[in-house]
């Protein structure tokens, strides 16, 4: 064979749609030789090698940086990607990081188990911390990383006090902002360095795909990220980022309904004889309430509550009993899930408030009565014996 393969070349000006193209590419082609020797220059604005992104990849990035109200956006292959991409782009051994007590838990062992590893100084600190977050950093502190509400328990930060502090001692910010999304908060214009998104959550919407934004105003951190992306493989599917795509179509109007129905459902359980506590910030029974009021935007469709029975023989049965939630971890999709940490998960952590074990509710698209119905029969259910 001598011939080149025939390139089976898009004629775009003959066709239109509502529809983002998928461009699928590991190899990227090149005019002359010359444009091929200077590639690497165009590593941060063009197209190099299918790792780092294709047309389908940097509309998706445009359109989340839109979002974030940022200038820039690297994608990664899941949320918990995005957040160790963050890390291995920025630290080097000698560094301190600060890791907010009630961060994804996955971000806590990569910190723990990965980042100590290779030198870097881990340490959590108390989500509830504001302006005294000052006292904790050192001169060689490099990050700190947020995230509002925290996971599981819910804990809202101060995130314009601990921006400040970071600020005047010239330490970056990092917030976990999959929660809220965009929709909610807009890190980035509040003044947060770097904002990450689960977009698996929200902006898929669909509990079919893995993917995660990293969003900044900054071209110096953007290229680092960039660079990080293609020297560790972080290749992000540009089928997952069509996909990513269709489903902010639908966000806003997702995010408004589901919000909507988690707060009728945190009222409900806030009133429910079988409950100790509600972990949702815009509910204004949380402790959090007005941190929350004060700089978002919008909630979120995850909630947490303590339930006042605690025996596995309860948990199970309040599990069993349920027919619309169903059981699993994850969240931002269009059904409604619940999952369950034990108590000993919180008591592990070093600034956990929470005693006990703790049902996570996520809630989807289903009529909000038909959720209430079905958590009422369930938490009835629960207690139907002691054991
Ligand atoms: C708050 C938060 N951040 C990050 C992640 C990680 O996202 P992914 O599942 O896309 O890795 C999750 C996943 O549950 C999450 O809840």
């Amino acid at each position: 064979m001598t011939e080149k393969a025939p390139i089976v070349g898009p004629r775009m000006n003959d066709f239109r749609s509502l529809s983002p193209a998928v461009w699928r590419a590991s190899t990227v082609l090149f005019d002359n030789i010359a444009d091929f020797t200077s590639r690497k220059e165009r590593v941060y604005d063009g197209y190099t090698y299918g790792v780092t992104g294709t047309p389908t990849t940097r509309a998706l990035e445009e359109r989340i940086a839109q979002l974030e109200g940022a200038r820039f956006c690297v994608t990664a292959p899941s949320g918990q990607a995005a957040l160790c991409q963050v890390g291995l782009a920025l630290l080097s051994a000698g560094d301190h990081v600060l890791i907010a007590d009630s961060a994804y838990g996955p971000l806590r062992t990569f910190a723990q188990d990965y980042l100590q590893r290779f030198g870097v100084q881990c340490e959590t600190y108390d989500p509830c911390a504001g302006a005294e977050i000052a006292q904790l950093i050192q001169p060689h502190t490099k990050l700190i990383f947020m995230e509002s509400p925290g996971s599981l328990t819910m804990e809202m930060q101060d995130i314009p006090a601990i921006v400040q502090a970071a600020k005047a001692a010239g330490v970056l910010t990092v917030l976990d902002n999959s929660w809220a999304s965009p929709l909610g908060f807009q890190g980035v214009v509040a003044g947060v360095d770097i904002v990450v998104e689960a977009a698996s959550k929200w902006f898929g919407g669909h509990s079919d795909l893995l993917l995660g934004s990293i969003a900044t105003d900054s071209r110096a951190l953007y290229e680092k990220f960039r660079t990080a992306q293609s020297v560790l493989g972080q290749a992000v599917s540009p089928d997952d980022c069509f996909l990513a795509l269709r489903g902010l179509d639908t966000f806003a109007l997702r995010y408004t309904h589901q919000c909507a129905s988690a707060l009728a459902v945190a009222e409900l359980l806030a009133c429910h004889a079988s409950v100790t506590s509600v972990l949702f910030p815009p509910h204004p029974g949380d402790h959090g309430h007005a941190r929350w009021a004060a700089s978002f935007q919008g909630g979120g469709s995850v909630l947490s509550f303590v339930p006042a029975f605690q025996s596995g023989a309860q948990m199970h049965r309040f599990f069993e009993a349920l027919q619309v939630f169903q059981i699993g971890a994850s969240w931002g999709g269009v059904h409604s899930l619940a999952a369950y940490y034990p108590g000993t998960e919180q008591a592990k952590r070093k600034h956990c408030q929470v005693i006990g074990g703790i049902v996570r509710l996520a809630i989807g698209l289903e009529p909000v009565e038909k959720l209430a119905l079905d958590l009422k029969q369930a938490l009835q259910n629960a207690i139907l014996r002691t054991d």
